[in-house]
């Protein structure tokens, strides 16, 4: 594939605005200024420079964002700052999307993409892919309320009681539990029906993968990282 034509899918402007880029001696390839924004190169395994980068050419992206607290999940955000501003400009331009949405105050896992089968695997209420998260409660956690999450709360605008897949009391005003549902508040919910009220909002794992056993690289808050394909397939996910 042509160079302009590389950099511009992969979200670097317009066809002429990557052309300019070239010119301008913006882009490196191996170390060295590319200067023919037309010259051809296998984009399979492709990598290129643009100022402190390196970039590397895929299809389609996926990316996980250790989320901060205080940005919201939305690219009009109303009182905060947007998790895309935490995204560097390109990959924003490519039009990534987050996978599900998690609250303004709740940190940790965000995956993001630009493929909207990946997208629509892993929130779709079908597959069933798990979230992990860690609540730092109000009050000091009791076994009936651990019961309750296991057994199921009934949340007041559903008919079914929802259940966690798994809870367990991690410290005195901590709870640790895993959904298979994406509903708005869902924890925050979950955890007021069975009687306490979470204070701090962490998501450490979706699927298989977490940030807490090293299936994924050590993220600081407000780093990202690529998803490989063995990071896809943790989540049950074939491009
Ligand atoms: N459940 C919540 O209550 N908040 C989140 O951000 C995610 C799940």
């Amino acid at each position: 594939m042509q160079l302009d034509r590389i950099l511009q899918s992969q979200g670097f402007g317009s066809r002429k605005e990557c052309r300019a880029l070239v010119r301008d001696g913006e882009v490196k390839i191996g170390g060295v200024v590319a200067t023919d924004p037309f010259a051809e190169y296998d984009e399979n395994g492709f990598t290129f420079e643009i100022g402190d980068w390196e970039w590397e050419y895929s299809a389609k992206v996926y990316i996980a964002l250790y989320k901060p607290a205080g940005y919201e999940c939305s690219h009009k955000p109303k009182h905060n700052d947007s998790v895309y501003m935490l995204l560097p400009d390109p990959l924003v331009a490519r039009d990534v999307q987050s996978v599900g949405r998690l609250d303004v105050d709740t940190t940790g896992l965000l995956l993001f993409s630009d493929d909207g089968q990946f997208i629509h695997a892993i929130s779709s209420a079908k597959r069933q892919v798990t979230k992990s998260y860690r609540a730092t409660t109000n009050q000091p956690v009791e076994d009936a309320q651990i019961e309750a999450l296991l057994t199921g709360v009934k949340l007041y605008d559903d008919n079914e009681p929802i259940h966690a897949l798994e809870a367990r009391k991690s410290g005195d005003k901590e709870i640790e539990l895993v959904i298979d549902h994406g509903q708005y508040h869902l924890v925050k919910r979950m955890i007021a029906a069975a009687g306490n009220h979470v204070d701090a909002l962490h998501r450490y794992a979706v699927g298989a993968l977490s940030m807490e056993d090293g299936s994924l690289p050590e993220l600081e808050l407000e780093d990202w990282c690529y998803l490989r394909p063995k990071h896809l397939e943790l989540l049950g996910y074939k491009p």
